[in-house]
């Protein structure tokens, strides 16, 4: 165990609070930084948990100066695409400006190490279905966007010496802890299997498919869904390798194939045995057609190894957890 303190903001979020839980349970020390606006309280099942806001730089540069914060793992912001389109100053404003905020604070204090939440959002529409860490960045959305744009904050920042960081660019996250501890919790949320899973123990009338005209095998958008367990694990895994003096780097996180939204419906309707009510609509502001990551460098850099790379795995837990709710 080491006696530095890593900080988790969003720790109280659905991936931060199992990030905090696998810290937990190897012993790491962790203090949570979360405004509770979409986490909850309840999910954080290890470490110091303070309700505040990453945007309040003497609280943050407090925290980092009387906890001993050698890192930072960064996955409080807004997530809902279409809703960034409505709203992209609030997202710019969390999404990025905070991060500013956040190095602000770090340069401050003299705080080495940063991990932070990206997204496969920053790529956009690729020109083939698998993407690199090399391949353009097109965002389409100000969530990509505001992401992209704090990517680049944290490269420059970085290369003054400061700093070393990894960027992890999450494909589509799901699934729950496979003892149904903690899972997706937030209200309201957009993602394909928690809708689903949703629907199926009667939460929702129905499921609606955002787009069937896509250039597609089925016309339905195509996305790599990573268990959140094997997400996770990269985290610690990136934290280490960063206290082991590892270089500034990106990673693409996802297991290199993709799942259609009729798929994945399909596959659940198998996994729990009940039909789901499928309403199909037309397509959705901000999305694309088909991504999937190339997750090799993960592999290699960080040795990760996906103990998950199972749909029928990620809906069962996903629908554990939904019935916990
Ligand atoms: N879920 C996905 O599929 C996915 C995919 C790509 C990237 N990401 C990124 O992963 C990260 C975590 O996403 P999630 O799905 O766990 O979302 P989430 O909404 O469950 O978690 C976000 C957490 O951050 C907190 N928060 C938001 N703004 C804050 C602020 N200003 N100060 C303090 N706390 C704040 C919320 O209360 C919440 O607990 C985000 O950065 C998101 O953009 C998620």
């Amino acid at each position: 165990m080491s006696n530095k303190t890593v900080l988790v903001t969003g720790g109280a979020g659905y991936i931060g609070s199992h990030v905090v839980r696998q810290l937990g349970e190897r012993g790491d020390n962790i203090v949570v930084l979360d405004n509770l606006s979409t986490g909850h309280s309840k999910a954080v099942l290890f470490g110091e948990l303070i309700v505040g806001d990453t945007g309040d730089k003497e609280l943050v540069t407090k925290i980092l100066r009387e906890k001993n914060i050698d890192a930072i793992m960064h996955f409080a912001a807004n997530t809902v695409v279409p809703e960034s389109v409505e709203k992209p100053l609030q997202y710019y404003r969390n999404n990025t400006v905070n991060v500013l905020n956040l190095l602000e604070c770090c340069q401050q204090v003299g705080v080495k190490h940063m991990i932070f939440s990206s997204t496969a959002a920053v790529y956009g529409t690729p020109d083939t279905l698998m993407v690199t860490e090399q391949s353009p960045t097109r965002p389409e959305s100000p969530y990509g966007m505001s992401k992209l744009m704090s990517e680049h904050l944290l490269r420059d920042y970085s290369a003054t010496g400061a700093m070393s960081h990894v960027i992890l660019r999450y494909f589509n996250v799901a699934g729950a802890d496979p003892q149904a501890r903690i899972g997706q919790a937030t209200p309201n949320a957009t993602h394909l299997i928690k809708v689903a899973v949703e629907a199926l123990c009667g939460k929702r009338e129905k499921v609606s498919v955002f787009g069937t005209d896509y250039a597609t095998p089925d016309g339905t958008g195509v996305r790599d869904y990573i268990h959140v367990e094997d997400l996770a694990a990269a985290h610690l895994a990136a934290l280490d390798y960063l206290r082991n003096g590892g270089k500034s780097t990106t990673l693409n996180c996802g297991y290199g194939h993709g799942f259609s939204v009729l798929e994945v419906l399909k596959t659940a309707e198998k996994v729990v045995g009940k039909p789901l009510n499928i309403h199909y609509g037309p397509r959705r502001a901000g999305d694309l057609a088909a991504i999937a990551a190339d997750s090799s460098r993960l592999r290699e850099l960080l040795n990760w190894t996906p103990q998950y790379d199972d749909l029928e795995k990620i809906i069962a837990h996903a629908y554990a957890f939904e019935k916990t709710l």
